[in-house]
Order: structure tokens, then sequence, then C-alpha cells
């Protein structure tokens, strides 16, 4: 409980301090941090995001309910190319006013969880992202997931950082659905809102890409984030990724 305690204090210092700092040092247009009033928004892409045949690639199991697909790096450099164009990149700074580096990329399918009360096993709780700024911003490219059955990302959509229970309301909740053509993108401030993995009902998956986001003098893209998709998350991603290389996205 102690420790618990102390990880919470360092979180919430580093959050803070991260965020102030990021707001000072790296923005855009301050104007647009200032304004910002959201928790999530989404995107169409007009062209086809990608066809995949998720067949050719390696399959990692990450838990008896997580596997991972594992990309060589032309191939997650593609996909990053694909999802994170310019016109995107775009959309993305003119909402939030900051431009980024991308640190984390995970092609992830999550399976039932039989006796889902019991734990969590791949942050299906409500929860908020803790050892992060709140300037962090995932994007979610959900893939076939078409209805609550395959078990979408769910945001907290009003008083998102209000959780009384588990249960909330179904009307304050919103679901990550892909759309029928799959051009759909998600981003989210995951330390500014309520989240989870819903999870499948049986014989469903959910299938998508998750990216993690950082506050950054220009769009580039870590180095590491090959060795990187089939690890934890990183945490305190500012600290950890201080000594690391980038690519720029273009
Ligand atoms: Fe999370």
């Amino acid at each position: 409980m102690f420790l618990k305690n102390i990880y919470r204090i360092v979180c919430f210092l580093y959050r803070n301090i991260s965020t102030f700092l990021q707001i000072y040092i790296f923005p855009k247009s301050k104007k647009k941090i200032f304004n910002r009033n959201f928790v999530y928004f989404s995107y169409k892409e007009k062209n086809d995001l990608f066809r995949v045949n998720l067949d050719e690639f390696i399959y990692e199991k990450k838990n008896d309910f997580q596997s991972i697909f594992i990309f060589d790096e032309n191939k997650i450099k593609f996909f990053i190319k694909k999802i994170l164009n310019k016109n995107f990149r775009d959309f993305i700074t003119n909402k939030t006013g900051f431009v980024y580096s991308i640190d984390y990329f995970s092609f992830y399918r999550n399976f039932h969880i039989p006796n889902n009360q019991m734990r969590s096993v791949y942050a299906n709780f409500f929860h908020l992202d803790k050892p992060y700024s709140k300037n962090m911003l995932k994007i979610i490219v959900p893939i076939s997931v078409t209805s609550f059955r395959e078990g979408p990302l769910i945001i907290k959509k009003s008083k998102p950082l209000v959780l009384k229970n588990q249960e909330p309301n179904q009307d304050d909740l919103f679901s990550f659905l892909s759309n029928k053509k799959e051009n759909i993108i998600y981003a989210f401030h995951p330390s500014k809102c309520f989240h989870k993995a819903s999870v499948p009902i049986k014989d469903k998956f959910c299938t998508q890409i998750m990216m993690q986001l950082n506050p950054s003098d220009k769009w580039k893209i870590n180095s590491k984030i090959f060795d990187k998709q089939d690890k934890q998350e990183p945490k305190f991603p500012e600290l950890i990724n201080i000594f690391d290389s980038y690519k720029p996205i273009a």
C-alpha cells in the first residue's frame, strides 16, 4: 500500500510537470492548446487505409488472451506513414496544437476472457493511463471491430475523469468501432478520460493498431519502435526515451 501511494505521487508529479513543460516548449499553437475541450476525436481517411493479409505475419502470444502481430521495420514504417499521412498529421496538429514523436506501435488481437470480473488482463477495466503527460495522444485503428461483440476500446465521454463504478451509464460511453470502409481512425487522451479494452464475446476477437504519440519538436518516429512492438507499452516515455534516436516520418 505504501509503495502504491508513492507510485501514485510520482505519477501525479510526472504527469503535471511533463504536461507543463511540453506546453511551454513544444506548442505549434498555444491558443489551440488552451482551447482544447475534447478527450477524443475521429478522422476518416479518404483512401483505403490498408489491405493486409495478417496471416502472412508472425503471430506472437503475449498471454492467454492477447496476441501481437510482429512486423519488420519497413512494414511498421509503411503502416505509420499510411495512417499518419500529411493530411491526418495536419488535422491532429490543428486539433491539439502539437506535433509528435511516435514512440510505440502495437498491432494486437484481444480475445475473450472467461470470468472477466476476476482480473485485468489487457487493461480491460476502466482506468486512466497514469505515468504519462496529459498531452500524450493515443491513436487507435480498429480493424473489423464492428460491434460491442468484438470488444472495442471504450472511453467515458461525459464527465471523463469521474468514475463511480466499473459499470457507468451506457449513454456516458463511446466505443471506437470500425466503419464500413474500415477507414476510421480515433485519437484520445488516455490520461484525461477513463477507458478500457472491452472484452469480446466468446469466439470473437478485437484486432487493432495502437500508437503512442508524445509532443515533440517535429513529427518523427522512435528508432526503437520495432524492438518495442511486442513489449509492454513504455511508461514515463519522456524520461525513458531521452537517449533514443528518431527518424523523420516523411
Ligand atoms: Fe489505458
